[in-house]
């Protein structure tokens, strides 16, 4: 496995691999690696072929954040996670710093301006210019032709295929399933931030919304109604946003006709943490 500090490096590692068979594939991560990530890594080892190249990016974007203290306090285990890319099967890990990223006197911003305005869009003012922007740079510093994402973060895959719908991005973008503790809770990076107390509550957002689906209601204001009463059993602090809307527009809906999804986002203390679950 190789390892790229910077863009040069990147591109030097990389033209090494030009001319060998099979595709290109990158996993954009910000690190602090769980089993969520290492999925995406051995999906895109099946989708590169023996032959292809898997791409893992770990990058601590600053541009995404809202909150300082949020970026301040996201873990960097770099030498457990080049370990962990390392038994994945990545080849080419690039660990970009920010000062190379972004020039301090960067003035273009990748701006998506319809699915990015609702649920984490709402509260994370810029968090989804941030993402578009790094994905953006990561898909034209590597050159992949394929890229994994989670479905965990539904309104950002979302928002991804738009920009590379949108822009012409010859990039093919592949999601794939949330991966989840035994006891339903979404495998997160900002899951160790929890107290065990809160960690111990933490699948009740799941059942929460499990049982709106379960329901078999179609009806938005029932839906919400029965996964807001599961979400005020739990031990949570704050409920930043609980919505259904529809699956491609994420725009809110009244009824589910199509494909849809109820979303949340919830403080725990000052960890925020998001889920869905998908009509
Ligand atoms: P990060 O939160 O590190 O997530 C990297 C990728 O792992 C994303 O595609 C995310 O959806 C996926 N992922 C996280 N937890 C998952 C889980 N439990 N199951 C399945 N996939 C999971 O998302 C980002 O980083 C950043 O915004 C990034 C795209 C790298 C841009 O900076």
């Amino acid at each position: 496995m190789k390892i790229a500090a910077a863009g040069k490096q990147l591109r030097e590692t990389l033209s090494q691999q030009n001319g060998k068979p099979g595709a290109r594939v990158l996993v954009p991560t910000m690190g602090a690696l769980h089993a969520g990530h290492l999925a995406l890594m051995k999906k895109a080892r099946d989708v590169a072929g023996p032959e292809g190249t898997v791409i893992a990016s770990i990058f601590v974007n600053p541009i995404q954040f809202d909150r300082p203290g949020d970026l301040a306090a996201y873990p960097r285990p770099l030498e457990a996670d080049l370990a962990a890319c390392r038994a994945a099967g990545v080849d080419v890990v690039f660990t970009p710093e920010a000062s190379t990223m972004y020039f301090p006197d960067r003035s273009v911003t990748v701006t998506e301006t319809l699915l990015s305005k609702g649920l984490c869009g709402a509260t994370r003012p810029g968090h989804f210019d941030g993402v578009c922007t790094v994905v953006l740079k990561l898909f034209l510093l590597t050159g992949c032709d394929a890229a994994v994402f989670g479905e965990k973060d539904v309104q950002q895959l979302a928002v991804i295929r738009r920009m590379v719908r949108d822009l012409d991005v010859p990039v093919e973008i592949i999601g794939h399933p949330t991966i989840r503790e035994p006891d339903g809770l979404a495998m997160s990076s900002r899951n160790i931030r929890l107290s065990p107390e809160q960690r111990a509550d933490a699948p009740k957002i799941q059942q929460a919304l499990q049982a709106a689906r379960r329901s078999g209601s179609t009806d938005a204001k029932e839906i919400l109604r029965i996964a807001s009463e599961g979400l005020e059993a739990s031990a949570l602090d704050r409920i930043d946003y609980l919505s259904l809307v529809d699956a491609e527009t994420l725009q809110p809906i009244d009824q589910v006709e199509r494909p849809a999804v109820l979303a949340v986002a919830v403080f725990y203390g000052d960890v925020r943490l998001i889920d869905h679950v998908t009509w």
